[in-house]
């Protein structure tokens, strides 16, 4: 049996997990409807067209991005969307923004790639975009997560998306737009995606169910301009079909009856909640803390070993995340822990909470 995620783990969906009655039901139903399982024929590489027209369907409602089916391709989760997209534009050498402090997964995935990695730090506003263009204007590619950035929170000022897809446009650069909390804002309303503003021509949008439904389900979804479906279909074909028909069928029925968007707004108000209740804790300490997108990150003083204090804190069942170690450059390198809120039920609080404290506190010269 698979261990749960321990308490503060980041990426993860709350414990109440995948809805699992729901999804068999679909499940079956679909596969007795389709065929699906007794069909001799090869899927469709670019993903169920079912599936493909319901992302575009929501992602017009939920992300004010109007796309085709079409442009829609269907991967195993966001990583898999990379390697996709990064196949399709085909950069070797090329250099690359990342956002510093940003997520691991992609920076390796870029250097893996063979692109030259271009750190561009990050502040209230997202991606520091003059920094950018003074350091690397003749970059490719820019990979970020304007909706919430990974992992600090914010949004992605209107000024500097402009600012962005004017560089794009006359520098003839991509950008990929990593949506992997799509609506799953906790506060205010979420902004658009990033895809939706301008002719859409030089953004790559992914998107993931990893959050709203669950990382076990390991799907997500490339959206690519219209001029660059093509070479997307046709490594899709080759080197990157989508997954299973049947997770697919499943997911798009889930998402036809309604239990998609319900499922997120209810997974919204349980981490309201559970983040309203962590930092209640919190202020009972003698703690600095801001909110981060589906975590609370909590400061430490500099020079602080937080790699350490989560390693100690991982023994007694708590997994934050290290602030240091989503970083490239170590003397922009900031220690703090990122509490995750998805996986801190109200019950464990206190008690975690006095936990984390007292190995903090252990730490503290
Ligand atoms: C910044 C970022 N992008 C994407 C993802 C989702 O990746 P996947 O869809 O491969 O699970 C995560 C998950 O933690 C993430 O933090």
């Amino acid at each position: 049996m698979n261990a749960g995620p321990a308490i503060f783990q980041l990426g993860v969906p709350a414990f109440d997990g995948l809805p699992e009655k729901l999804f068999s039901r679909a499940r079956s139903s679909n596969l007795l409807k389709t065929g699906t399982l007794t069909s001799l024929l090869y899927p469709d590489p670019r993903g169920e067209f079912e599936l493909r027209r319901e992302i575009a369907g929501h992602l017009s409602l939920a992300r004010n991005f109007h796309c085709h089916p079409e442009q829609v391709f269907v991967t195993s989760g966001y990583s898999s969307g990379l390697g996709l997209a990064l196949r399709v534009l085909g950069l070797d050498g090329r250099k690359v923004w990342m956002e510093e402090p940003g997520f691991m997964v992609t920076r390796r995935g870029l250097e893996l790639a063979r692109l030259n990695v271009v750190p561009v730090p990050v502040d209230g506003d997202g991606l520091n975009v003059d920094y950018g263009l003074e350091r690397a204007a003749d970059a490719a590619l820019a990979v970020l997560t304007p909706g919430q950035q990974a992992p600090l929170g914010p949004t992605l000022s209107l000024r500097r998306r402009l600012q962005m897809l004017d560089w794009a446009a006359s520098s003839g650069a991509w950008i990929i737009e990593d949506d992997y909390l799509g609506e799953l804002q906790l506060q205010g309303r979420p902004a658009p995606a990033m895809a939706s503003l301008g002719d859409g021509k030089r953004v790559i949008h992914i998107g993931s169910f990893s959050k709203t439904v669950s990382p076990a389900l390991r799907l997500g979804f490339v959206v690519a301009p219209i001029e660059l479906t093509n070479a997307f279909s046709e490594v899709a074909a080759t080197l990157a079909p989508a997954p299973s028909p049947v997770v697919q069928l499943a997911t798009a029925q889930f998402m036809r009856e309604g239990h998609y968007i319900r499922r997120v707004r209810r997974l919204k108000r349980l981490y309201v909640a559970q983040r309203d209740g962590l930092c209640e804790q919190l202020r009972m300490y003698d703690a600095e803390w801001v909110n981060a997108g589906l975590a609370v990150l909590l400061r430490l003083p500099d020079g602080a070993p937080d790699v350490r204090i989560v390693r100690e804190a991982m023994t007694v069942g708590m997994a934050p995340s290290p602030l240091s170690v989503w970083f490239a450059n170590p003397s922009w390198t900031l220690p703090g822990l990122l509490l995750g809120v998805a996986t801190a039920p109200e019950q464990h609080l206190a008690e975690s909470c006095r936990k984390l404290f007292e190995i903090i506190d252990r730490y503290r010269s």
